[in-house]
């Protein structure tokens, strides 16, 4: 392994995540993604709803229906960035690999959602021009700034009817406190997306629509003058957009965006194919490239020492007849090759890494060799958890990945007696796999624990797996709870004390008050305002 191969490997990597709420366009922007790398001639996503192609975001739909569960799936492309002085890799022999890790959402919100994000080096905020922030993409970013990882942001639709930009930029501002720095903003209002105004250059990008937008859309680049002449008062209103932005302080800096404060922004159109190219040259030119990571002692793995890799999920089939049980790694440090056998931290045990598999939607192909930044999913990895790390020697643990804040409660039973030994098992295997949080307290015993969730789809994969790995029915009840705090000992028993209140212990040892309701916890922080109540966005 040459340290020198690896260098220039992770220099030329991007690995990120789209963050959003339902419907702003995450997948008809995977798509367009993958159209301008040329993966594949068309999109798909022609949204006509006759003849519909199949789409690469289909393909998760068709792996569902045959019943592998969810898919984690990592999209690789390669891309040549066109206009990338700063980056060393817009030679063709050399292209950038963009790995974007996917994040499922919708009816698959679950705790996985969150913890892809500590897979990734970035996250692009795509939100729709009309409705600008909404509530899953909300907590996906609080994820973000928690982690520190830099945010672009993508305000999608512009070819729809929406708001300003100036409005979306001040509902970013003031609501979550980051500051956009718009890299281009719109020649047109949101409904007539004419194109984009570099604020870089100061030259004029004008897009042409392509049938159904199922191609690239034709570029033309004009110069100011030219702008002007062409679009007139759109372009004058691009133009003062522009300075006002400037005057406010609101242009690019690279510093700042690594540090989480300012996002760079862009304004497309996914369905339409304009500003795709835009954000993939963002991507590459600005976003980091995997950097090394800390270790339980603090020690930095560096990227180009011998192989390391984290693993961020494990997916298990709900369907008895796929007990294929893959582990998904991010590599962290050196390069990976298939069949070498490294050691699984936790255990002290090897682990062969002879089946790996690129995953994407249906896609499944062997991965030879990978690089930081890559993800590669592990094919029957059954020692395998969330958190874990795999090393080739010297050793190195990375420290685990954190709980986040769960949403959704439920206690859990065996419906037969009988089983109850085969259900502790479970219980305690499901636990430490990470499929949900689990909290108990002794009023309630060991027989019915409660169980904690991001999304409720978790609860179900507890249910089916209970059943087709360990034989157990089960009964699964919503608890009347919707919000937790960490809290101590200390305020414990005053806690119980309350109505509508209940306090429980977490496998990991974190003490969770749970609240019926937001009105219920105001109520007690007011009332109990000595009491240690802390918001759970991560508890690392
Ligand atoms: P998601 O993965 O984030 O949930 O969103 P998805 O890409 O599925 O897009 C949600 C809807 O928004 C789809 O319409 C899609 O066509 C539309 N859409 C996505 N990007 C754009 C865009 O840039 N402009 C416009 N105008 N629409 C966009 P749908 O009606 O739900 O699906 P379909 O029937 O059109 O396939």
């Amino acid at each position: 392994m040459h340290s020198d191969t690896v260098a220039r490997e992770v220099r030329r990597r991007r690995t990120f995540a789209i963050i959003s709420h339902p419907d702003a366009g995450k997948s008809t922007m995977t798509e367009a993604l993958a159209l301008h790398a040329r993966m594949i001639s068309e999109a798909g996503a022609v949204h006509g709803k006759a003849g519909r192609k199949a789409t690469v975001s289909d393909w998760m739909e068709m792996e569902k229906a045959r019943g592998i569960s969810v898919s984690s799936t990592a999209l690789q492309f390669n891309y040549t960035a066109s206009q990338s002085p700063t980056t060393p890799a817009d030679d063709p022999d050399h292209p950038h690999v963009v790995n974007l890790v996917d994040t499922p959402g919708h009816a698959d919100f679950s705790e996985d959602t969150y913890r892809v994000l500590t897979a990734v080096d970035a996250a692009v905020m795509l939100i729709d021009a009309a409705k600008g922030l909404e509530p899953q993409t909300l907590k996906l970013f609080q994820v973000c700034r928690h982690r520190g990882i830099p945010v672009i942001t993508v305000v999608n639709k512009w070819d729809r009817p929406g708001r300003t930009p100036l409005e979306l930029i001040d509902e970013i501002s003031e609501r979550i406190g980051l500051t956009p720095t718009p890299l281009f903003v719109p020649v047109g209002i949101a409904g007539d997306f004419r194109g984009l105004l570099d604020r870089r250059t100061g030259e004029y990008v004008r897009f042409s629509r392509t049938a159904g937008g199922a191609k690239i859309a034709p570029e033309e680049i004009l110069d100011a003058d030219a702008a002007a002449a062409r679009e007139g008062d759109e372009w004058a209103s691009a133009l003062e957009e522009s300075e006002l932005l400037s005057e406010m302080g609101q242009d690019h800096d690279q510093e700042m965006f690594l540090a989480g404060q300012t996002s760079p922004m862009i304004f497309t159109s996914a369905m339409l194919n304009f500003g795709v190219r835009q954000l993939l040259e963002a991507l590459v030119e600005l976003a980091p490239a995997p950097a090394g990571r800390l270790d339980v002692d603090d020690n930095l793995r560096d990227v180009t020492e011998p192989f390391s890799a984290v693993v961020f999920k494990v997916q298990a089939g709900m369907d008895a007849s796929h007990r294929d049980r893959l582990a998904y790694m991010r590599i962290v440090s050196g390069e990976f090759e298939r069949g070498m056998v490294v050691t699984h931290a936790q255990t002290g045990k090897p682990f062969a890494t002879k089946y790996a598999q690129a995953v994407f939607g249906r896609d499944r192909s062997t991965v030879d060799t990978a690089y930081p930044g890559d993800v590669v999913g592990l094919v029957n990895a059954m020692a395998l958890a969330p958190g874990d790390t795999l090393f080739d020697a010297p050793r190195v643990q990375f420290p685990p990945i954190p709980s986040f804040a769960p949403e959704h409660f439920a206690t859990l039973r065996a419906n037969s007696a009988g089983k109850y030994k085969q259900f502790r098992k479970a219980m305690d295997q499901l636990d430490s796999e990470g499929v949900v949080q689990v909290l108990r307290n002794d009023t309630r015993g060991d027989a019915s624990p409660v169980l904690a969730a991001v999304g409720p789809m978790q609860f179900e994969v507890v249910t089916a797996r209970m059943k087709s790995e360990f034989g157990v029915d089960t009964t699964i009840e919503p608890l009347g709870y919707s919000l937790a705090r960490r809290t101590d000992e200390g305020s414990r028993a005053e806690l119980d004390r309350q109505r509508g209140v209940e306090v429980f212990t977490r496998t990991d040892g974190a003490i969770l008050a749970l609240f019926s309701d937001k009105w219920r916890l105001a109520y007690v922080e007011k009332e109990l305002p000595d009491l240690t109540l802390e918001p759970l966005v991560a508890t690392a």
